[in-house]
């Protein structure tokens, strides 16, 4: 399977998946990584892996509806089966949802429906629970809606800090996205109502 991979950050959850698919039996490639922004760890990643990227800032774009279009059509050149934001920091429009939608996915680093949005850790640790995760999820157009893929939970300890609590969410969710997209790209996926079935 042709995997796209969209981020904004430092792409540990991009290493992952690009040291995934460095096994044939992986039975996926990352054919291309987009980015909405230049300077960021993520690129030097998928330079060195030899993997071509693109950067779309919106602020180079007419609006958001033309930046949402062209990055419709960078990723569309690629001809991915799934398109995976890894911490990519951009809610996409119409145009990209209509073309990529039921196979464009998402990684947060939360338990959804609770704490959606740029600060999971940080809000999870201000509520006070005591267990958090990471939520893989079909992207729809709302934030952090769409339906669920896996789950993986992970504990808040009582001296959790707000960076501490992040990096042990990171681990499992690179341990989840590689795994299910590994499953998706071999075995594909349906969708029925709010349900995902991973084959
Ligand atoms: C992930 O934890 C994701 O859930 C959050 O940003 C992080 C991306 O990290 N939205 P990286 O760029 O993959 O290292």
């Amino acid at each position: 399977s042709r995997l796209v991979v969209l981020i904004s950050g430092s792409g540990s959850n991009l290493q992952a998946l690009l040291d995934a698919c460095a096994d044939p039996a992986y039975g996926a490639e990352v054919v291309a990584v987009g980015a909405d922004r230049d300077g960021i760890a993520g690129l030097d990643r998928a330079a060195t892996a030899g993997v071509p990227a693109f950067v779309h800032k919106v602020a180079d774009h007419a609006d958001r509806v033309a930046w949402d279009q062209a990055l419709t059509q960078s990723v569309r050149a690629y001809e991915p089966d799934l398109v995976i934001s890894a911490g990519f920091l951009k809610l996409v429009g119409k145009a990209f949802l209509t073309e990529f939608g039921g196979r464009y996915i998402n990684t947060h680093n939360a338990l959804l429906p609770s704490f959606p949005g740029i600060h999971g850790p940080r809000d999870a640790l201000a509520y006070g629970v005591k267990v958090s995760g990471a939520t893989l999820f079909v992207v729809d157009d709302g934030v952090d809606t769409g339906q669920i893929i896996a789950q993986v939970a992970v504990p808040v300890l009582d001296d959790d800090t707000e960076e501490t609590l992040t990096e042990r969410i990171k681990e499992a969710e690179r341990a989840q996205l590689v795994e299910y997209v590994g499953r998706m790209a071999r075995n594909g996926w349906t969708i029925s109502g709010r349900k995902v079935t991973v084959g």
